[in-house]
């Protein structure tokens, strides 16, 4: 039997609905000694700044049960380089691209689209308003429906391409931020970003993160986001992009089923670099075996 994988989020029409989560695959370039990125239904960037960012001191990445904790801080080279490299490469392979973009201002992260409209080649782009690992913008954006909104708005100023917002989990009610956003014009969202956590060390008795907290990732957080993407899937009638500790396809149909048209593989990519293929060929799979047509008959269908 013949499956249907093709999903579409915004404008954007996704072969297999599976991305990989930014920041947890670079722009695809280490990747690609593993397998062709044409697998992929769109690969998702590192988030891009206006100007180059240095990210964090000391240390960036612990392990914890079941999941790891990162305090990057959005290190990238800044736009213009990112348009001269990797993007330039990326465009070059034959898989959608959505570039997900970090500012601290509202007027930065119009900017940046801005400039990477002059480029041309992104698909969509993801608005990342919740990093918890930066002290101005970030997540801070994310916890606000007015600031999520203002950003949305001068976004969609200066681009006809998808948009999807980003959301953070770190926030008491979803739906209000998804909905504040959705009312500026966002074609989607993603969801979930990191959960804000901490690691101390007890034998030095200090925090192991310079900044004290950090983003939590992994199969730890898949139960919040789960919950996250069903509330938000039962509220609002945009395509959403499910992703929070995905390791393999049953992962990945649970969160199709709770309402996510697309999902993105993240922390799974550090383990097995082949892990998102891995989930696109056990969706095949589990179409076939269950005798469904088209992923599309999955998305939110949990009884
Ligand atoms: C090392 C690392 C770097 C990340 N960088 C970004 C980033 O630049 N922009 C962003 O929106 N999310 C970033 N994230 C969050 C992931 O895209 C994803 O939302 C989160 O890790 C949950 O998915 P997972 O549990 O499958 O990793 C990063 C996550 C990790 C682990």
């Amino acid at each position: 039997m013949s499956v249907d994988l093709t999903t579409r989020i915004g404008k954007l029409t996704m072969k297999n609905p599976v991305t990989t989560a930014s920041g947890t695959f670079a722009s695809g370039m280490q990747y690609a000694e593993f397998f062709e990125l044409d697998r992929l239904g769109a690969v998702t960037t590192k988030g891009v700044s206006l100007e180059p960012w240095r990210g964090n001191e000391g240390v960036r990445i612990a392990e914890s049960p079941s999941g790891m904790l990162n305090s990057i801080g959005l290190q990238n080279p800044g736009v213009e380089a990112f348009c001269a490299g990797d993007l330039a490469w990326l465009s070059q392979q034959d898989v959608p691209i959505i570039v997900n973009v970090s500012g601290h201002s509202v007027a930065e992260f119009a900017a940046i689209i801005e400039r990477l409209e002059e480029e041309g080649s992104a698909d969509a782009y993801e608005l990342n308003v919740s990093c918890p690992n930066v002290d101005s913008g970030g997540m801070t954006f994310g916890t606000d429906p007015e600031a999520a909104a203002r950003i949305m708005a001068a976004c969609r100023k200066v681009t006809e391409r998808t948009i999807i917002v980003k959301l953070t989990p770190n926030v008491t009610d979803i739906v209000s931020i998804a909905r504040a956003v959705v009312d500026e014009g966002a074609d989607a969202l993603s969801l979930i970003n990191t959960l804000l956590a901490m690691a101390i060390d007890a034998r030095t008795r200090k925090a192991v993160f310079n900044r004290k907290v950090a983003g939590l990732s992994g199969p730890a957080i898949k139960p919040v986001a789960l919950r996250m993407v069903y509330e938000v899937h039962k509220a609002i009638d945009v395509p959403l992009i499910g992703m929070g500790g995905i390791v393999c396809a049953e992962d990945a149909i649970e969160f199709i089923l709770a309402g996510a048209s697309a999902v993105a593989v993240g922390s799974a990519n550090f383990i097995d670099p082949l892990a998102s293929v891995k989930v696109i060929d056990g969706i095949e799979r589990y179409l076939e075996d269950n005798s469904i047509g088209s992923v599309s008959e999955l998305v939110g269908a949990l009884e």
